[in-house]
């Protein structure tokens, strides 16, 4: 199935109470996730990384982030990302499109 930004928005809804995307975001218990297709992980500028996610070598890219998200904790062992994860790999895909609408600026 084609990707589906607005079932995206919905599970966005899973990481809202640490992440936030748009013009007005900031960092709070997790980083802000605008411009994250295409950055290294641990480089939003002003938030405060565990050790394992500055220095995971990670680049965020569709094949990676779906790892990650499927098992943070197995992907990153020690981030501080307390989240199960998502699973479903359709999920994923209407994530991602959700997410590439915010770009770095
Ligand atoms: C880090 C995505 C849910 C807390 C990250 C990173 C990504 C991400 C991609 C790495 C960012 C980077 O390297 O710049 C998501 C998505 C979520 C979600 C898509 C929902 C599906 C959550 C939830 C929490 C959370 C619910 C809090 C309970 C954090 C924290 C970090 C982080 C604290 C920094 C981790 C570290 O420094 O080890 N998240 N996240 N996230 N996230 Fe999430």
């Amino acid at each position: 199935m084609a990707q589906d930004v607005a079932a995206g928005e919905k599970s966005f809804n899973k990481c809202r109470a640490c992440h936030q995307v748009g013009e007005t975001a900031k960092n709070t218990v997790g980083p802000i996730l605008n411009g994250l297709f295409g950055r290294k992980s641990g480089t939003v500028a002003g938030y405060n990384y565990s050790e394992a996610n500055k220095s995971s070598g990670l680049t965020w890219d569709d094949a990676v982030f779906t790892d990650y998200i499927k098992d943070p904790k197995g992907k990153m062992p020690g981030t501080k990302m307390s989240f199960a994860g998502i699973k479903n790999e359709q999920e994923i895909k209407d994530l991602t499109a959700f997410l590439k609408q915010f770009g770095a600026d």
